[in-house]
């Protein structure tokens, strides 16, 4: 046990103080007080009489902020549940997670959004939001009303004209302007190459990656920045997997166009070899891509987010045919300990981390008290040992979906505490109960 003095804690339930905690990439040592789940100061030393839970100079981060899951939660709950998925969050070091719209039913009327407000205020153990879905273009002012963090568009469902009419209904609201989240992957490019890829008498996993080529994505990318720019709008391109993406939205940046991008880590980190070597646990949409197309690390310091785009699906589902097995990979409990290792190989840095996964996420997705440590923010902590060593073993997720193509990775730093508010979620691997708030509450 770490904490060794947490449990009384908990049962006072006292203001206290986090002793000698090291805030990278600084390198200094700080003592944090925390008075009812916020940070109210810090200091180089904790006064002596008070409340201490001893952190002995570890290294620690803002709470992680994952903007992209699909917890699955109405409807799909034999993937995952708001439960099972923010426990496996706790255990990868996030505290705050927002849920894509893809349930059933889909989170596109007021009606549903209010029913996962529901499930999610009963069931998850860390904060939450929601990206709302499209559905009736006249519910879209209703539905803002609740805050959804973004409406999240699958370009790769939807026609290009109707696109154009969604972002003029969006740009015409009368209060705030909502954000758009975008699945960049053009519907016809997809449609007529999957067409073609499945009339090959074989199926080889690389089919499935010309079925949604490069060109797919780039095509979306596009189209969406003319849009944006159209519209005045701001917008968020979700998992960016080829390297012209990135400098397609840099330009756009360039000229002014509100837009931001997100990467995802198995788009960072794996490439379309383990498409061919894993098979559908490692078939995602976008697919992954060789070496030539792929975004490399070095690349990181254009892209403004990493999103897990944890997407469960159950083994079964994923042992049917390449054509048939859902896409998806789950990561809330890979992500943490696969960008520690490359932290510890000095491929990133802690600057880097902080941006893509604490600070980005809260300025883009405006969730006010978090992302950073500074006094008045939710004391949102993880605690990592940057020496701890394992090997992943989705055997031992604590996600319903029990497959990675990260099988087998050996990594180098792992959180070993994940506080919310406040409150201790996880403490090595073992989960607490806790109550998650609505972050636009
Ligand atoms: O691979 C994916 N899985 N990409 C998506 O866009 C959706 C997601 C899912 O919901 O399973
Ligand atoms: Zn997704």
């Amino acid at each position: 046990m770490i904490l060794d003095n947490y449990l009384k804690l908990k049962v006072i339930k006292m203001d206290f103080w986090l002793k000698d905690c090291k805030i990278v990439p600084e390198n200094i040592e700080v003592s944090i007080k925390i008075e009812n789940g916020k940070i109210i100061s810090l200091k180089k030393i904790a006064p002596r009489r008070a409340e201490i839970i001893n952190m002995k100079g570890s290294v620690i981060l803002p709470g992680l902020i994952d903007s992209h899951v699909h917890l699955r939660d109405p409807g799909l709950t034999y993937k995952e549940d708001f439960r099972s998925g923010t426990r496996a969050a706790a255990i990868g070091g996030f505290t705050t997670i927002i849920d894509m719209p893809n349930t059933i039913p889909p989170t596109n009327t007021p009606h549903a959004f209010l029913e996962k407000l529901k499930i999610a205020g009963k069931k998850s153990l860390i904060d939450f939001g929601f990206h709302a879905g499209l559905g009736k273009l006249a519910d879209i002012n209703k539905i803002n009303k609740f805050k959804p963090a973004s409406f999240k568009i699958y370009m790769d469902l939807i026609d290009t004209n109707f696109l154009d009419e969604i972002f003029s209904v969006l740009s015409k609201m009368s209060d705030i302007k909502p954000l758009i989240s975008l699945h960049c992957e053009d519907k016809d490019i997809v449609t007529n190459n999957t067409n073609k890829e499945r009339e090959k008498k074989k199926i080889k996993p690389e089919f499935y990656a010309n079925a949604r080529p490069p060109l797919a994505e780039t095509t979306a990318v596009s189209n969406a920045l003319s849009l944006a720019q159209k519209y005045g709008l701001t917008i968020h391109i979700c998992h960016v997997s080829v390297k012209e993406s990135v400098e397609l939205i840099n330009n756009a940046k360039k000229s002014n166009i509100k837009v931001t991008s997100e990467i995802t880590p198995h788009h960072l980190l794996l490439n379309l070899n383990y498409l061919k070597k894993c098979g559908n646990f490692a078939k995602t949409n976008p697919p992954l891509r060789d070496n030539e197309n792929k975004i490399e690390l070095s690349y990181l310091s254009n892209i403004d987010i990493i999103g897990t785009d944890h997407a469960p699906h159950t083994i079964t589902e994923k042992e049917k045919n390449m054509w048939d097995a859902p896409p998806g990979i789950p990561n809330l409990e890979t992500t943490l300990p696969l960008l520690l290792t490359e932290i510890n190989r000095h491929n990133i840095n802690f600057a880097d981390l902080k941006r893509l996964i604490c600070e980005n996420p809260s300025k883009i997705f405006h969730l006010e008290n978090k992302g950073f440590i500074k006094e008045g923010m939710d004391a949102d902590i993880v605690m990592v040992d940057m020496k701890k060593e394992g090997i992943i073993n989705p055997d031992d997720f604590k996600s319903k979906a029990k497959f990675s193509p990260f099988k087998g990775f050996k990594v180098r730093g792992m959180p070993i505490m994940t506080m919310v508010r406040g409150e201790v979620v996880m403490e090595e691997g073992d989960v607490f109960k806790n109550k998650g708030k609505f972050v636009y509450s």
